[in-house]
């Protein structure tokens, strides 16, 4: 039998099915440490913009199963800083590696990646773009603590414009059924006009620009991505824009909601929240782990027999 895994890209969750990503959650739910599963198989980890969880969780799900990581940090200490072309850093890595996990500013930059590597790419995350494996890690979450990922009222708060963990995760919802999508931003920072008719038809939405909590089964918040803003004026009249007080928490949230968010925060949810029980924003981050094992072990070796 033809995996359909083995030597797979993942650059969008637009290429990944319901059935798709149901079978990388079933596989992280079941993964365990294995020392000897990708012995021998080397993860290139190029990094061109900043991350903590992404970066490190590659790293600890390569070697949790016996596998060793090359790579960098930032484009400043590669050859970039020299003038080399992504298509031929690419070019060359896809050599030295079994699999490339790419994080890069441009938008587009791990498909063109793929197109260069004739071994697995995985998208960590490109511009504003996509970041589908936080997705399906955000995803992992909402059902190990929800315990489903049908009929489910999500909001959407923050940088809804910029934010790729939004895009990606907001795409993914519209191959659930019955999703209610709340999107609070700013009017500056509302979801793209391609994203939201990409959802027309598929999931319930409404935008708003009020914080309001009330009847939601999930707060995903997002971080102001300064770094994107064309203007800084721009980022000035909107950061700060919301900040989740555990007052607020308390008297519109239901004890079985969940908060979640990608981090890094900032200050959109006040440090007086993590201490009670909807804030599951960094057991979101240790899924990290098993969800990459699971899609390293899926590119690399095929499904289990
Ligand atoms: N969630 C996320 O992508 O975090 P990092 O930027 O730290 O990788």
């Amino acid at each position: 039998m033809q995996s359909r895994w083995l030597g797979r890209d993942i650059i969008s969750i637009r290429d990944l099915s319901r059935d798709d990503i149901e079978s990388v959650l079933l596989e992280a739910k079941e993964i365990r440490p294995n020392p000897d599963a990708l012995r021998g198989k080397v993860v290139a980890s190029l990094f061109f913009e900043p991350s903590t969880r992404t970066q490190l969780s590659f790293g600890s799900a390569v070697e949790r199963l016996g596998g060793q990581v090359i790579g960098f940090s930032s484009g400043d200490v590669s050859s970039k800083a020299k003038g080399e072309t992504l298509s031929d850093t690419i070019g060359v890595v896809k050599g030295y590696a079994d699999a490339i996990v790419i994080r890069h500013p441009k938008e587009g930059s791990a498909r063109l990646a793929a197109d260069v590597a004739d071994v697995p790419v995985i998208n960590a995350g490109d511009g504003a773009n996509q970041h589908p494996t936080q997705t399906l890690l955000d995803l992992y979450s909402i059902e190990k603590y929800i315990g489903r990922l049908d009929g489910l009222s999500i909001g959407m708060v923050g940088d809804l414009r910029y934010g790729r963990t939004v895009h990606s995760l907001a795409t993914a919802l519209t191959r659930f059924k019955k999703i209610k999508l709340r999107l609070i931003s700013p009017p500056i920072l509302k979801f793209p006009a391609s994203h939201l008719d990409e959802l027309r038809g598929l999931v319930e939405f409404h935008e708003q620009e009020e914080l309001d909590l009330r009847g939601l089964d999930v707060v995903y918040v997002t971080r102001i991505q300064k770094e994107r803003f064309p203007d800084i004026e721009e980022y000035e009249k909107v950061k700060g824009a919301y900040v989740l007080r555990a007052k607020s928490v308390e008297e519109q949230l239901s004890a079985k909601s969940i908060i979640l968010h990608p981090l890094p925060r900032v200050d959109e949810i006040h440090t007086e929240v993590d201490s009670l029980p909807q804030a599951k924003y960094f057991e979101q981050a240790e899924g990290g782990i098993p969800v990459r094992m699971a899609i390293l072990k899926l590119l690399l070796l095929g499904e289990s027999k």
